[in-house]
């Protein structure tokens, strides 16, 4: 039974047990619409007292009913029903309750709760605004200028601050239910507040609307639904509570069809998925205390701050006391960023730094249960490493290597208990990109990789498992894309053209304004080795620039001029003439035509990917790309885009 009903001395409680999250489906809000008309008819029933089973209260609707079409009765109709009964419902809240559970408990005519309560409002985070009376209700319970930063900012109210603002009417220690079948009692004694759709409510200044605009905008990179959450909320405001929630229920239908929706429901289901691949369900993870970083360069130090930062006890081996003293000073650098930003605080900081120690060699390896090796990619270095950390490390710690493109097979290779290798490729900057491509190989034990996945979890990464190839996923696909850049550059499109359609698309960057950012020279001395090597890797325009000494924003020049101090490409004659002998005659392009051509590519490529094993679901790939690479969130991955297209063209 979804939702279990129990009869305590005239109070009725009802409970909704949808595990694992009591989301809200159709048989939900079928029972709920009937058991509010049968208490009203019911003289022995006097209040209803509504709880979710577990740790938490109500989820919000079943994301998975949102790719069919809306069945009754809907949402907005049951909460209006419950509003209006006749018996009082009263809201008893443990955990979570979010979206149409928050909707559902604005909708009681009252609210106690736990300490462990929280209330938010994350349909923006799908695509969509809150479809069931939240953008109208919460403002009348909390006031105008705090519903905005529930409604379109995504701020999550905790308990002490429910019962600040007036959402929760009286805090309960658990058990809950007592408590609140206790508090139901009393309170029919009493007068009862109106419903929250009938509670007064003053319209604020012109500048909180003109302010929460700007603040909304620059924060919404081009997704629509915050804006228009906003503007729910404001119609309701200015019209009254019946316009607004017509305004907000067509507004949540037609944002609910929209590519933008099915796109962040892709990813939504996605990054719960990769957490949990079914291979390794059920294995235990090895306990990770203590971990050590050799090599504290620009990812070592990265990936050291994301270990402290979840807690762990880091060693960082460097190869010199400079070595050491710059990865410190860069970990030290990265957590007073964050305490400026007022992320942490200078407690948590000194805590932090306090869990890192440093060492010139592998003097402490006996207590660290992770070793993850972020030295130069070299494969003789990287061996000579793992020869030193086979010799010194407990046979049952994991050795993990972060290496780009080298195979993990090789880097492995003499490795005593090869079974505890893997490689754990995390992106850059370590502490913020959420990508972590696991590489198992194949003599990699269940339970090591199993480890990778719970890491990536404590670490608040998405781990996506990769097969060896060249680049793996992310940097293979991103390969691609670039090549496919270029060649329309030698076709004659505009620099400019393409970075500015990638840009439209969602990207922060275009791909030749990304790699001045990155630097050019490090892909060059790839094709130049290769080229030393024998191998046929024809000259490309970027290696023209680089012999011309322009490798980037760091030598003020690459694709683009910069003036100094200033990261602003500007369009650079001299790079047009130096790769002129490679580019044909110039050809305008549509930047359509140009997002199309380089979605195209990368989902070629993917397929490919897909068609080797080297990912295991298309979805994965988005996952690279979205967490990895910048790829625009509300675009879904260029799997999705290739989805999409396929359904477009059908
Ligand atoms: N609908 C359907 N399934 C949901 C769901 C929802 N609203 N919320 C979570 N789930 C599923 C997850 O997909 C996952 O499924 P699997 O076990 O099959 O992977 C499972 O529940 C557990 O979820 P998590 O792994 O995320 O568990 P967690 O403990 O880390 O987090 C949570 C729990 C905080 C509730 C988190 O799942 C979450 O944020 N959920 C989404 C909440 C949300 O966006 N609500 C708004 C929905 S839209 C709405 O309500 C519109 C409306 O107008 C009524
Ligand atoms: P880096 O050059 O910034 O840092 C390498 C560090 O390793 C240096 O500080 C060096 O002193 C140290 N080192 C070298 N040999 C050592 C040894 N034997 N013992 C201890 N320390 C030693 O290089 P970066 O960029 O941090 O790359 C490291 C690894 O991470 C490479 O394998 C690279 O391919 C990979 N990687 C790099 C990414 C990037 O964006 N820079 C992204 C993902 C992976």
């Amino acid at each position: 039974m979804t939702v279990s009903v129990d009869i305590d001395g005239g109070v009725a409680i009802v409970t909704i047990a949808n595990p694992p999250v009591n989301a809200i489906n159709r048989t939900v809000r079928e029972r709920l619409l009937s058991l509010a008309q049968e208490f009203d008819g019911d003289p022995a029933i006097r209040t209803v007292v509504l709880t979710g089973v577990g740790a938490l209260f109500v989820a919000g609707a079943d994301i998975a009913e949102f790719d069919r079409p809306v069945e009754p009765p809907f949402l907005p109709d049951v909460i209006a029903r419950i509003e209006r009964a006749g018996k009082p419902w009263i809201a008893a809240i443990r955990g979570a309750a979010l979206g149409g559970g928050l909707e559902l408990a604005l909708g009681c005519r009252l609210r106690v709760a736990t300490g462990t309560a929280r209330f938010a409002l994350p349909e923006v985070n799908l695509g969509i605004i809150p479809g069931a009376g939240g953008t109208q209700r919460l403002p009348r319970a909390i006031g105008v200028a705090e519903a905005i930063r529930v409604v379109a900012e995504n701020h999550t109210v905790d308990a002490a601050e429910a019962v600040r603002l007036g959402l929760v009417d009286a805090l309960i220690e658990e058990p809950l239910l007592p408590g609140a079948i206790a508090f139901a009692r009393e309170v029919l004694e009493k007068t009862l507040p109106p419903p929250s759709l009938d509670r007064p409510l003053s319209a604020p200044a012109q500048e909180v609307w003109t302010e929460a605009e700007k603040r909304i905008a620059s924060r919404a990179k081009g997704a629509s639904a915050p804006l228009q959450a906003l503007e729910a909320l404001k119609c309701g405001i200015e019209q009254g509570a019946k316009a607004g929630l017509a305004r907000e229920r067509s507004t949540f239908l037609s944002l609910r069809g929209s590519e933008e929706a099915a796109a962040l429901r892709h990813l939504f289901f996605a990054e719960r998925a990769a957490l949990r691949p079914a291979d390794i369900r059920g294995i235990a993870p090895r306990p990770v205390a203590t971990a050590s970083v050799v090599g504290g360069g620009t990812m070592g130090s990265g990936i050291a701050a994301a270990l402290l930062n979840a807690g762990l006890s880091v060693v960082l081996v460097e190869q010199d006391a400079a070595g050491v003293s710059r990865a410190r000073d860069t970990i030290a650098g990265l957590f007073e960023a964050s305490r400026r930003r007022g992320h942490i605080t200078g407690e948590e900081l000194a805590e932090r730094l306090g869990r890192l120690e440093t060492s010139i060699g592998y003097d402490d390896m006996e207590r660290c249960d992770l070793v993850i090796e972020a030295v130069f990619e070299d494969l003789a270095v990287k061996r000579a490493v793992f020869a030193a950390l086979g010799r010194i490390c407990r046979p049952d710690a994991i050795l993990a290597t972060n290496t780009s493109y080298i195979d993990p097979r090789l880097i492995a290779e003499g490795l005593p208990g090869p079974e505890r290798f893997l490689g754990l490729h995390f992106f850059s900057p370590a502490q913020i990109m959420k990508l972590l491509e696991i590489v198992p190989t194949p003599e990699t034990a269940p339970d090591v990789l199993a480890t990778g996945f719970d890491l990536a979890r404590r670490l608040g990464k998405i781990p996506v498992r990769a097969g060896i190839c060249d680049g793996f996923i992310g940097n293979r696909i991103l390969r691609r894309f670039r090549a496919e850049a270029e060649a329309l550059i030698r076709g004659g499109v505009p620099i400019a053209a393409v970075d500015a359609a990638m840009r439209g698309f969602g990207f922060a960057m275009g791909p030749f304004e990304m790699q001045d950012m990155a630097g050019l020279d490090i892909a060059f001395l790839h094709r130049e080795a290769a080229r030393a090597r024998g191998e046929p890797v024809p000259d490309l325009p970027g290696d023209l620039l680089v012999r011309a000494g322009r490798k980037g924003q760091k030598t003020g020049g690459g694709w683009y001029d910069y003036e100094p101090g200033d990261r602003r490409p500007q369009p650079s004659a001299e790079a047009e003439r130096i790769i002129a002998p490679l580019i044909g005659p110039r050809k305008d392009m549509a930047g359509e035509a140009i997002v199309a051509r380089l979605m195209a590519a990368m989902a070629q490529e993917g397929q490919a990917i897909l068609e080797e094993g080297i990912a295991a679901s298309a979805a994965d790939i988005d996952l690279v790309e979205v967490h990895g690479y910048g790829f625009p969130r509300r675009r879904g991955g260029p799997m999705f885009q290739l989805g999409r297209a396929d359904v477009n063209h059908a």
